[in-house]
């Protein structure tokens, strides 16, 4: 039967419906920033709802690096990494995101959610066995999809959830492949994954372990290399354990890449259609990324700075009473419960000079809508005093408090 009213009402009706739970969204150009502090209509608006935790994006050594390179090798690529797009300065990029990471090969793709859908879609299909965490990233829960393996979604950090699942799998003679995936720090809670007994249990059972260090990468673990570079040796030299970063947030750049052995890379080249069907990083994008890297290696006092700022916000807004889950990173949530209250939480932070996004569902469960504080390095002790000062105000308008 032919549908009835215009071709376009399903949308129409889609908005509506999301108009209505307090759950539409609109693009707001006039907040896109990554600075630490925005200017608006002669406001000034101090900015935590940005991934740019080192302040690295506008680091004038990385637009000095880009400047450079844009100059020499122009704008675009021109083709896929296998056609004609696979520069030397590609190649030095990911030599030393292996070096960097204490692995021995990496690989880059153009963004962290296409290195999720071609890494999860390249490891298993059909007949495989996918075990998720509950709070994992959309573009981790979308690979699992687009595989089509059987996908099973564990507590949030359970272990020994995804102890019992693994356990069950063998009992049931699985025969193919089992992929366990986890954020390593997540990305709208700020807590972290229970990494060296996934490591264990993985090993154990012979499952792969695939590990997304998107907020990690830059922020956390020796350096600023990352959770898992916090585990003993012994315990990352677990063949089947993958990891993931992106270079799009603490390293103030774009693009993301994995890390494992070199025969994980030869495989993905092959296999991974997000890496083989589309155009390689714009060279300036490439080599804001070495830059950062560099800065990284350079100045590790970058990440102390931010985990001290990180700890100075967290414990500033749980001593006023916040509720801020699981948190203990730079990434702060505080839980508010229903989206429409959230949107006012942020509203009136706005007014009082923060910009702090709420975060609604399907970002996260129903109830669970809060506003999302990162943190910056480059914010000051009297940045994150306003801060304090502004959320506690709020706090009390809206009786959270
Ligand atoms: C855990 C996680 N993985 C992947 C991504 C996607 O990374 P990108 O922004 O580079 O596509 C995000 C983005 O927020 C994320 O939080």
């Amino acid at each position: 039967m032919m549908q009835e009213g215009r071709p376009l009402d399903f949308m129409r009706a889609r908005l509506q419906t999301l108009q209505e739970a307090q759950l539409y969204r609109r693009l707001r150009p006039e907040l896109g920033s990554s600075e630490p502090w925005l200017e608006r209509d002669g406001r000034r608006l101090l900015n935590l709802s940005s991934n740019n935790y080192l302040g690295l994006a506008d680091h004038p050594a990385l637009k000095a690096a880009a400047r450079q390179v844009l100059e020499r090798w122009g704008c675009g690529m021109g083709s896929s990494r296998l056609i004609a797009g696979s520069s030397a300065l590609h190649a030095e990029l990911e030599a030393r995101l292996a070096r960097f990471k204490g692995s021995e090969s990496a690989l880059v793709f153009n963004s962290g959610y296409v290195a999720n859908l071609g890494i999860i879609t390249a490891l298993v299909g059909p007949g495989d066995l996918i075990l998720s965490d509950a709070l994992n990233h959309a573009s981790i829960i979308d690979g699992c999809r687009l595989s089509r393996a059987t996908c099973k979604v564990y507590p949030h950090a359970d272990s020994a959830a995804v102890a019992r699942l693994l356990a069950e799998a063998r009992r049931n003679g699985h025969s193919g492949k089992t992929l366990v995936v986890t954020d390593s720090l997540f990305s709208m809670d700020g807590d972290v994954a229970p990494l060296e007994e996934l490591v264990d249990l993985c090993r154990q059972h012979g499952a792969l372990l695939l590990v997304d260090e998107a907020h990690a990468t830059g922020c956390l673990g020796p350096g600023g290399r990352g959770l898992l570079a916090d585990l003993d040796e012994e315990v990352r030299a677990y063949e089947g354990l993958i990891a993931v970063g992106t270079l799009s947030k603490a390293l103030g750049s774009f693009g993301a890449f994995v890390v494992g052995p070199a025969l994980l890379t030869d495989y993905l080249i092959n296999v991974a259609r997000p890496f083989i069907f589309t155009t390689a990083l714009p060279p300036p994008v490439v080599a804001a990324s070495l830059a950062a890297l560099t800065l990284l290696e350079e100045q590790p006092m970058l990440v102390e700075r931010l985990q001290a700022n990180a700890a100075y916000l967290r414990q500033g807004l749980q001593a006023l009473g916040f509720n801020t889950l699981a948190s203990s990173t730079h990434i702060v949530p505080v839980l508010v419960g229903e989206a429409s209250q959230a949107l006012e939480m942020a509203a009136r932070l706005q007014e009082a000079g923060v910009l702090a996004v709420a975060i609604r569902p399907p970002t996260v469960p129903a109830g669970m809508a809060r506003i999302r504080a990162s943190v910056m390095a480059v914010h000051t002790r009297s940045d994150l005093d306003f801060a304090l000062e502004a959320f506690e105000r709020v706090g009390r308008e809206l009786r959270l408090l």
